[in-house]
């Protein structure tokens, strides 16, 4: 008879302490996210320091929270799985430390879980047909790349950005048109009653690979526009600077992927990150998708921003491939994708 593989996964990588158990790779048996947005708004943005300590405080706490909402005890479990990269050291450090203790205690195997990967893996819960090779547009708050999925645990970067990741660019804009933080889901609501050929922002090309992208320009120029305007007394309409932004954002991710997929000759697209969450960048993909004969996948708006469940999603494929951590384990703040530490 096959056994039923369980993972406790932790996430404590930036400002969302973070636990879930997931059983067979694809069955979410319960999720629980404690976002510390609340507390680091006051400040523009996430404040390392005050994440690590609000994840030493949350952290056994979400972990109680996701056994007893998937009615299991430790000693169901097959591995604990938790990030210990890419992200803000002393926060990750939480979680790998907290993940040793319960490995340690229980005399389970500890899985080390790239962020990113997590992202990626994230696309498993709800399409259970998707399976690699396919391509991935990753936008986070700290990551823009197009990744070639070639295996589980085999990734390929064709294409990042030289500068800002989208989810960053988001942010800076929306702090500008005094929106606050997090930005993206702010612009992305703002933009729906704005037109998003009010204002023509640049679509930056990068020298070298068609496939990378810049959006540090594209900020600069909203930054630009938004001091003409000062300067001139013309009156600032937010909603339309908010849909005229994201529009020259999703514009490029959308065609990069597609053009990617197209000369890969790669038939599924899958998105993945925080910004994956934006609705118009969704659509636009699904549209564009849809003509070109690629089948697009993503996953449901909770399992784009930061959690555990896609943790314990790429952690059960890591498991799988044999993957163990030793009482060594650390926190890798600069963790590249497919790197094995
Ligand atoms: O993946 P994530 O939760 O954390 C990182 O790993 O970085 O991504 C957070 C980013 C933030 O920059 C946030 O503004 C952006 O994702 N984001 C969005 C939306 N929801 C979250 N950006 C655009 N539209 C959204 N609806
Ligand atoms: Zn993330």
């Amino acid at each position: 008879m096959n056994k039923d593989t369980y993972i406790l996964a932790i996430e404590s990588s930036c400002d969302e302490s973070a636990a879930a158990v997931v059983k067979n790779g694809r069955e979410v048996c319960s999720n629980v996210i404690f976002s510390q947005i609340e507390l680091h708004k006051l400040y523009g943005g996430v404040v390392p320091e005050i994440a690590s300590r609000k994840h030493i405080e949350k952290i056994n706490q979400v972990i109680v929270e996701a056994m007893s909402e998937a009615k299991c005890y430790l000693c169901d479990m097959d591995a604990i799985a938790v990030t210990y990269g890419p992200g803000l050291v002393g926060a990750l450090l939480v979680g790998v430390a907290e993940a040793k203790a319960i490995a340690y205690a229980a005399g389970k195997p500890l899985v080390g879980v790239h962020h990113i990967e997590g992202h990626i893996a994230a696309n498993y819960i709800e399409n259970l047909d998707l399976e690699p090779p396919f391509l991935c547009l990753v936008v986070s708050g700290g990551h823009t790349h197009l990744v070639k999925v070639l295996d589980y645990d085999k990734f390929e970067i064709i294409g990042r950005t030289r500068d800002d990741a989208a989810g960053e660019a988001f942010d800076k804009v929306a702090r500008a048109i005094g929106l606050g933080y997090p930005g993206g889901p702010k612009i992305d609501k703002i933009a729906k009653e704005g037109n998003k050929d009010a204002i023509v922002f640049p679509r930056a090309k990068v020298e070298g690979n068609p496939y990378d992208f810049s959006f540090s320009g594209l900020k600069s120029s909203v930054l630009n526009y938004l001091n003409q305007c000062e300067m001139k007394g013309i009156e600032i309409k937010r909603a339309d600077v908010a849909a005229s932004f994201q529009y020259a954002v999703i514009d490029v991710l959308i065609s990069h992927a597609l053009q990617a997929a197209k000369e890969l000759h790669i038939d599924k697209l899958a998105v993945a990150g925080g910004v994956a969450s934006n609705s118009s960048l969704r659509e636009g993909l699904q549209a564009a998708c849809n003509e070109c004969g690629i089948k697009f996948y993503y996953p449901s708006p909770v399992f784009c921003t930061d959690n555990a469940a896609m943790i314990g999603v790429a952690g059960y494929y890591a498991y799988r491939a044999g993957v163990r951590h030793g009482w060594d384990l650390n926190a890798v703040p600069n963790l590249k994708i497919g790197q094995r530490i």
